[in-house]
């Protein structure tokens, strides 16, 4: 009898020098730094920067400029951001218009892919209010632009670091769903654009990097904290998923959560904003921890990090539809390592069914 592993469970599909996800243990490892710390310290800038070395023979030692030259690039494609485009959601548009680079292998390929989402998805929000797009500001860091593009304003240094945070602490993460995507791709010697699309398109579903928005949901549905219980077990009752809880992986809180529980609380410190909404969140957590455990005993269901992504995006001012658009803006650059990693290893990813269906018909 063969053994099919059902969504490729505990299979190790690549080995890689980019990150390690310690599910036992709750660590992430980027590059040789637990999360916690890089996404204390770095720009998003020096992140990318740790994920290409080695991967292209070119790479300058301070990011900040080509990346800014990267989003100029981009930003010729914004034209073709059409009324029926713009009428898409964010996601989509954003998608759309990342179809149309080159689909290359050179390091001015990648930085404009790593630099694209964050151009395309300010376009896409501005267009779909009615607004002129914002051209970058390539002198600006990739963080302050990006809410820049989006506003029409210049962010405090407050908001462009607790993106700055976001952006890092979800730059990569293992061989999950979109980035597996991304190296099947690469595997087929695609460039590096159809790497990206490949795992945008994973990226996209609510088991993945769509998660955010209906976490926004639950809390204004819930609204009140005495109504946390009652939601969440009727929602539980229904079948269905407490957005923001659980994880393929992690069998303890997944550490990204407390990186982004961390820049919220600074965010909120610098911009004085957001107390009620983090003691609704923080209530919300509690009550579903609670619940998960009494409900799924054999089950270690934990916060993941979709849930305080929720809270930060949210502190920031950005629409629940931006949500995972910014998820891609910081995964394209470890879609991109890793779609170097696989293209480097030379190897096509096949792996094979067992055929379960009828047996050949008998000729006539
Ligand atoms: N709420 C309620 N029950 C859950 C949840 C949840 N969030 N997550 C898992 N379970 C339950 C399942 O119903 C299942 O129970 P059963 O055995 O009684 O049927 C059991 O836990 C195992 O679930 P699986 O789907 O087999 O576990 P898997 O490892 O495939 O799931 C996943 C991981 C998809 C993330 C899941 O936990 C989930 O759906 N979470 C909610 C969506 C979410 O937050 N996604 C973001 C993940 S982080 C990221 O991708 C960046």
């Amino acid at each position: 009898m063969v053994q099919v592993s059902a969504g490729l469970e505990g299979v190790i599909a690549a080995a890689t020098v980019l990150s390690d996800v310690d599910g036992q243990a709750g660590r992430l490892t980027i590059r040789g730094w637990a999360v916690e710390e890089l996404a204390g310290r770095a720009r998003f800038e020096d992140a990318v920067h740790l994920l290409l070395d080695g991967f292209f023979d070119d790479l300058p030692a301070d990011l900040a400029p080509a990346l800014g030259q990267a989003r100029v690039r981009a930003f010729a494609e914004v034209a073709a951001l059409d009324g029926a485009l713009a009428a898409r959601e964010p996601y989509d548009a954003m998608r759309a218009l990342l179809a149309r680079l080159p689909d290359g292998d050179s390091l001015r390929d990648a930085l404009t892919l790593i630099a694209a989402p964050a151009v395309f998805t300010a376009a896409a929000l501005r267009r779909r209010q009615g607004q002129e797009a914002i051209a970058p500001d390539p002198a600006l860091s990739h963080a302050a632009d990006f809410l820049r593009m989006i506003r029409g304003t210049t962010s405090t240094e407050g908001e462009a670091r607790a993106l700055d945070a976001y952006l890092v602490t979800v730059c990569d993460h293992g061989l999950n769903a979109s980035t597996f995507a991304a190296r099947v791709a690469a595997s087929t010697r695609a460039g590096l654009a159809s790497a990206v699309l490949a795992g945008l398109s994973t990226l996209k579903g609510p088991l993945h990097g769509g998660a955010p928005g209906p976490v926004i949901d639950t809390l204004d549905a819930i609204g009140a904290a005495d109504n946390a219980v009652p939601w969440l077990e009727a929602a539980l009752d229904a079948g269905e998923r407490l957005m923001g809880f659980g994880h393929r992986i992690y069998r303890v809180r997944d550490p990204r959560a407390d990186a982004l529980k961390a820049a919220l609380s600074r965010l909120s410190k610098s911009a004085g904003a957001l107390p009620g909404r983090l003691a609704l969140a923080e209530a919300v957590e509690r009550a579903a921890l609670d619940i998960l455990r009494r409900r799924k005993p054999d089950r270690p269901l934990e916060t993941n990090v979709e849930f305080y992504t929720a809270l930060l995006l949210e502190a920031l001012g950005l629409p629940p539809q931006a949500f995972t658009c910014v998820f891609a803006a910081g995964r394209t650059a470890g879609w991109i390592a890793h779609a170097r990693e696989q293209q480097a290893s030379g190897k096509l990813i096949r792996p094979q069914s067992v055929y379960v269906g009828p047996r050949p018909r008998a000729a006539a």
